[in-house]
């Protein structure tokens, strides 16, 4: 006699309601053309081809539709469909589209599974967010000061200055240096070289991701069940409690009433949150919250891009003797101040050729529409459905780069020198229209100006006191995760103590 065992009916349900999604959501997008199948089954196919050939989805996305908007099938966003807008106009559409119809948070939130693996603590109202762009950036002569000698510090602590090469595994070595810098700029001293607080937060983002990537795959009805055993959410603030407890104790000592804090004291997140946060909410459950959400949006976004750079530079030798030179003379004439960091342009240069001819993602601006939303080509984006910009298609556009499949790393300083380069838009923090690199418009990241800051702190570190080269055999060409792309986990560089002689 046919028996069915347990998991046939569920999985049949399961199968229906994805065709039904499938099917409802494909209707509402007919108009817009598909990269790959656009079947049922072969859409599944296509969106697994989307998770290790992404990018040349996207580029051939660019190829067919230059000016035009496209979809793809992944597995990556919450409808399945992502809508991919391509050239100036629809980006520039995009980006100044309103938050109450081209939402940054639902997009942000969905991409996270945060309702599975943030719980409640994903609708805090996102005062981190403030502290960094107004507390800490009216404070960044001084954490400046303090990011710089932390560099310092922690290059030396972890890059031996040995005579000899030794060779590292270069994501690891920089992604160390890096959290010890930021969190100089998030906890202060000495908290920033807590060991097991950096470690916990140099973790979290990798099996952060991995969780929610995983949660996205699965059907709704299971996500709350898989997310309790493997999102490390809740057990990394549990084991940040007893480090924000002292800390927050150690803070409250310093101040002299509430709401004010010492002359010459903290300039920090920590001290921007406990300004803004009310009194009630200052709890360590609050302050570990924040921590590892900034750690998070900062961490490997920063350690892929340094360790692209470094990459980049230990393969292109031709370019340190001037790269030192004017690390050299802007040092000796600024200090390790604003003033140098805005005059590293060489340097800035090639950290923007790199970024832009290996962009860390394929696309950017990611937005879901909470109100159906119509570009001016009259297609529409239904409520619920994921929509970006070819961030790929852009950085390699010829409307906007000569010959932009060359390397070229003066390719920036040329355009300030041509005339185009005085504005702010052609600096690394600029949000111009060609350079996508920290987003645009209306969300842009928060953190970019530090982030440029340390980058150049490390590279100007690493350039002054260090030769350093590629292996022999060379490195594996660096790895696409979905939209993501990132130095592969084994790629090497070689470091010993600089032999040739300071200018
Ligand atoms: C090279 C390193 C970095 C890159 C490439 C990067 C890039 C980005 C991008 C593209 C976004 C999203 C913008 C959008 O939605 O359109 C973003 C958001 C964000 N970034 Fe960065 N970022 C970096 C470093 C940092 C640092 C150092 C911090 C903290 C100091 C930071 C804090 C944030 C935060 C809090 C958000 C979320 C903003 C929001 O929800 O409105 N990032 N970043």
């Amino acid at each position: 006699m046919f028996t069915f065992s347990y998991p046939v009916p569920i999985i049949s349900v399961w199968i229906l309601w994805e065709w039904y999604t499938f099917t409802t959501t494909r209707n509402k997008l007919a108009e817009i053309p598909t990269i790959g199948p656009d079947t049922f089954v072969w859409s599944y196919l296509s969106a697994w081809r989307f998770v290790f050939a992404a990018k040349s989805m996207i580029q051939e996305g660019g190829e067919k539709y230059p000016n035009g908007i496209f979809k793809v099938y992944t597995l990556e966003a919450p409808s399945r469909w992502l809508v991919v807008v391509n050239g100036e106009k629809f980006t520039q559409e995009l980006t100044s589209a309103k938050e109450h119809h081209l939402s940054k948070m639902a997009a942000l939130l969905d991409l996270i599974q945060a309702k599975w693996t943030l719980g409640k603590d994903a609708h805090k109202p996102a005062y981190h967010i403030d502290v960094i762009q107004c507390y800490m950036t009216r404070h960044l002569t001084v954490i400046l000061t303090g990011m710089a000698d932390e560099v310092h510090h922690s290059i030396k602590d972890t890059i031996s200055l040995s005579d000899e090469w030794v060779e590292y595994p270069c994501m690891d070595v920089i992604s160390r240096v890096i959290c010890r810098s930021i969190n100089r700029a998030f906890v202060g001293l000495p908290s920033c070289r807590d060991k097991e607080y950096l470690e916990i937060q140099r973790k979290f983002g990798v099996t952060f991701m991995a969780s929610s990537y995983s949660l996205n795959l699965l059907p709704k009805f299971l996500k709350g069940i898989v997310a309790k055993m493997i999102v490390p959410y809740s057990k990394t603030i549990q084991r940040l409690d007893s480090f924000c407890n002292s800390l927050l104790t150690q803070r409250r000592q310093n101040r002299k009433e509430p709401g004010t804090y010492c002359e010459g004291g903290e300039r920090d997140l920590v001290s921007g949150l406990l300004d803004v946060v009310p009194v009630e909410d200052q709890t360590a459950h609050d302050l570990g919250y924040r921590l590892t959400i900034v750690n998070f949006a900062s961490v490997h976004t920063t350690s892929i891009a340094t360790s692209n750079i470094i990459l980049e530079l230990a393969a292109r030798q031709s370019y340190i003797s001037n790269l030192r030179e004017e690390v050299e003379r802007v040092i000796a004439t600024y200090g390790w101040t604003k003033e140098a960091m805005e005059n590293m342009v060489m340097l800035e240069s090639f950290m923007m050729e790199v970024s832009r001819h290996f962009e860390i993602s394929a696309i950017g601006i990611p937005r879901q529409a909470v109100k159906d939303f119509t570009f001016s080509n009259g297609i529409t984006i239904p409520v619920g459905c994921s929509v970006a910009t070819s961030t790929a298609n852009i950085h390699m556009s010829s409307d906007f780069y000569q010959n932009p499949d060359e390397f070229d790393g003066y390719r920036y300083l040329k355009r300030k020198e041509d005339g185009h380069g005085h504005s702010l838009k052609q600096r690394m923090v600029g949000l111009g229209k060609n350079y996508l690199f920290f987003g645009s418009g209306r969300h842009p990241c928060p953190g970019r100006v530090f982030a440029t800051i340390e980058m150049k702190c490390i590279l100007a570190e690493l350039l002054l006191n260090y030769d350093f080269k590629l292996p022999p055999d060379g490195n594996p060409p660096s790895g696409w995760f979905g939209t993501l792309r990132f130095p592969k986990a084994k790629s090497k560089v070689l470091f010993r103590k600089r032999r040739s002689v300071k200018g």
